[in-house]
């Protein structure tokens, strides 16, 4: 079972109740919130305020996604606005070791992401410390983008490292998802596949998290 996870990235701003409530009818069990610093991507994107007023009305997972230069910075504002989950990269900071267990120790899950330009091997020395890896299949900083194809031997590898670890960490993939590849990603392992643009910029976010989840089991 794979858990679809939109991100509000792609989301209509000014539809956000409708957009979110059409998603999590459709099935979604996790949001996936894109944080921006336009430093460590060349793009900004929301604060913790958003978060803060979604966490009071809807009950689902929030899959904070840190795309910042010194995440260590950024942990405690969006775990007090409601983080459930927190990622950060592995090329953002000399300290991984220190920000998962900032993490962990705000009762958040710990994830460490990677670009797709970087080798795995660099998540040697943090996987066991972790509880779930976020593997970009774009190079991140906006939706819309197309999955890169090397992602998919990059993930049976991962698989492999993350069975061996101390917390059997999941995995989870962002980028260019859609119906056409999902599948592909469920049959590797993969247990939450984000989605922007192939849920929100769809004229009916619950049909498309409904069509993927079709697609992931077909
Ligand atoms: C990219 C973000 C992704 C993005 C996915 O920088 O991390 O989460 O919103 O959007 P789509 O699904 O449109 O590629
Ligand atoms: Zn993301």
């Amino acid at each position: 079972m794979i858990r679809i996870a939109p991100s509000l990235l792609a989301a209509d701003f000014w539809n956000l109740n409708q957009q979110v409530s059409s998603a999590i009818e459709g099935g979604a069990e996790v949001l996936h919130v894109d944080i921006m610093d336009g430093n460590f991507v060349p793009n900004l994107s929301m604060g913790p305020g958003v978060l803060r007023s979604l966490k009071s009305r809807v009950n689902v997972t929030f899959d904070v996604h840190l795309m910042v230069d010194d995440p260590d910075f950024f942990v405690d504002p969006f775990a007090d606005a409601g983080a459930d989950w927190i990622s950060f990269h592995i090329e953002a900071t000399a300290h991984a070791h220190r920000v998962c267990h900032k993490i962990r120790d705000r009762g958040c899950k710990a994830g460490i992401a990677i670009n797709p330009g970087t080798a795995l091997t660099s998540l040697n020395g943090i996987l066991d410390e972790v509880d779930f890896v976020l593997l970009m299949s774009v190079n991140p900083g906006f939706g819309g983008q197309s999955f890169i194809s090397s992602t998919l031997s990059r993930l049976e590898v991962l698989h492999d490292m993350c069975q061996k670890a101390d917390r059997k960490p999941f995995i989870e993939v962002d980028g260019g998802i859609g119906a056409q590849n999902i599948r592909e990603l469920r049959v590797r392992g993969v247990q939450v596949a984000v989605a922007g643009s192939s849920v929100f910029s769809q004229p009916d976010p619950a049909a498309a998290v409904q069509s993927l989840i079709r697609a992931a089991e077909g």
